[in-house]
C-alpha cells in the first residue's frame, strides 16, 4: 500500500464487517499492512464467499468476532471502539437473492441498518464506508454511466444494495453520520470464491480455467463489463474512508470496459488452460442481466485522486500466482 494510505489509517481502529469474504479480507490485509488495528465481524455464512483461510498470515493481528450482522447487539459491540467502519458483509449473489429474497433483505438491508444505527448511537464520529455495486443502476440508459444515472435494478440483490445505499445517504443527511459509498463493478483477484457460479463470474471463470474446465458464456459474449482488480478496489475504499465529505457516492471502476468473450480469452491465456463455450442464455439469468456496463470514473478521480493502477494482464497474473501458491 502507498505511503499516502499508510499515513491515513496507521494506528486507527478499523472495523471490517464481512472481513472473511473476498473484498473484506483483502481490505483486512491492507489495513494491517498500513498499521491499523482491525476488528472483523463475520458469520462465515456458507451461502457467501467467506473463508477463514482468507485471513491466513494475519490471523494473530485480527480481532475476529464470529457473529451475525442481523443481531444489533453484536454489531454494536464491535462498532463501539471504531474510528473507521468498512461495511463489506453482505449476501452477494444475484441468483441466490432471487431464490431467497427474504434472506437477502435481512442481511443487506437490516444488517446495514444495524451498522448505521450502531454508529449513530455509539460512535457518531466514526467514518463509515458502504460498498455498493454497479448493478444497482440496472440497464444503462446512456453510456458511460455516472453517479447521477437513474437507479432501476433488475434483481433482488441489486435492489437491496440500492436501498441500503439510500439508508446511508439518509443517515448522512438526517443524523450527520460520516458515511460515504463506493460502488464497485466486477471485482477479481486473490481470496475470491472461485468455486461457485453464484458469485462474480470472473472469479468463477478463473477457477474453471485453472482446473482446465470449460468457461460457459451466456449468449454471444459481446456484452461489455467493467472489471477491477481487488487491490485497486481496496485503495478506493480506504481513500473514501478518509474523505472530508459525507453522503457521497462514487463509482470506482475501470473506464475501459471489455466484452465477456475478451475477458474469457484473457483468463484462459493467463491460466494456460481452459476452453470457452458459448451457450444460450438461461431464461432466469437473462431476465436479471443488466446488459453492457460502461462507467465514467471522473468523479472519484477528481474528489479522491483515485484511478485504477493494475492492468487486466497484471491482475490476472497476480491472481493465478496467488492460487498456485495456496494450492501447493
Ligand atoms: N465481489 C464483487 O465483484 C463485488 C462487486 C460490487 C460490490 N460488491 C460488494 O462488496 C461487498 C463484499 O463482497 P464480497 O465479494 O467480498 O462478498 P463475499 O461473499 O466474498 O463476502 C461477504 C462476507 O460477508 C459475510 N456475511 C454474510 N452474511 C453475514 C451476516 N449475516 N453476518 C455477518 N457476516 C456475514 C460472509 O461470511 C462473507 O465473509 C458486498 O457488499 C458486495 O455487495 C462486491
Amino acid at each position: 500500500m502507498s505511503h499516502k494510505l499508510t499515513k491515513l489509517l496507521s494506528g486507527k481502529h478499523a472495523v471490517v464487517t464481512g472481513g472473511l469474504g473476498f473484498i473484506g479480507s483483502n481490505l483486512v490485509h491492507a489495513l494491517i499492512d498500513i498499521g491499523a488495528y482491525v476488528t472483523v465481524i463475520d458469520s462465515l455464512d456458507p451461502r457467501s464467499g467467506g473463508d477463514i483461510a482468507n485471513i491466513q498470515g494475519v490471523e494473530d493481528k485480527v480481532d475476529l468476532v464470529s457473529a451475525d450482522i442481523c443481531e444489533f447487539e453484536s454489531v454494536a459491540s464491535v462498532v463501539q471502539n471504531a474510528s473507521h467502519v468498512f461495511h463489506c458483509a453482505a449476501h452477494t449473489s444475484h441468483p441466490y437473492s432471487m431464490r431467497d429474497p427474504q434472506l437477502d433483505v435481512s442481511v443487506n438491508c437490516i444488517g446495514t441498518l444495524n451498522v448505521l444505527e450502531s454508529v449513530r448511537r455509539l460512535r457518531p464520529n466514526a467514518k463509515m464506508v458502504y460498498v455498493g455495486t454497479s448493478t444497482q443502476i440496472g440497464p444503462m440508459t446512456s453510456s458511460p454511466i455516472t453517479e447521477s444515472h437513474r437507479v432501476a435494478p433488475v434483481d433482488i440483490y441489486s435492489a437491496n444494495k440500492a436501498a441500503a445505499e439510500y439508508y446511508c445517504k439518509i443517515y448522512a443527511n438526517a443524523h450527520d453520520i460520516d458515511v460515504n459509498v463506493v460502488r464497485l463493478p466486477n471485482v477479481y483477484g486473490p481470496r475470491a470464491n472461485i468455486k461457485s457460479p453464484d458469485f462474480g463470474f470472473i472469479n468463477y471463470f478463473i477457477g474453471l480455467a485453472l482446473n482446465g474446465q470449460s468457461l460457459t458464456i451466456y449468449g454471444d459474449g459481446l456484452q461489455l463489463r467493467s472489471v477491477l482488480y481487488v487491490k485497486d478496489a481496496i485503495e478506493a475504499l480506504i481513500l473514501a474512508s478518509c474523505s472530508k465529505t459525507t453522503g457521497e457516492v462514487w463509482f470506482a471502476a475501470n473506464e475501459n470496459s471489455i466484452s465477456v468473450n475478451e475477458l474469457a480469452r484473457s483468463i484462459v491465456a493467463a491460466c494456460g488452460s481452459g476452453e470457452i463455450v458459448n451457450v444460450e442464455w438461461p431464461d432466469d439469468r437473462k431476465r436479471i442481466d443488466v446488459g453492457d456496463i460502461v462507467i465514467d470514473c471522473s468523479k472519484i478521480g477528481g474528489d479522491l485522486d483515485w484511478s485504477p493502477k493494475v492492468s487486466l494482464e497484471d491482475g490476472l497474473r497476480n491472481t493465478v500466482k496467488y492460487w498456485e501458491s495456496v494450492t501447493q
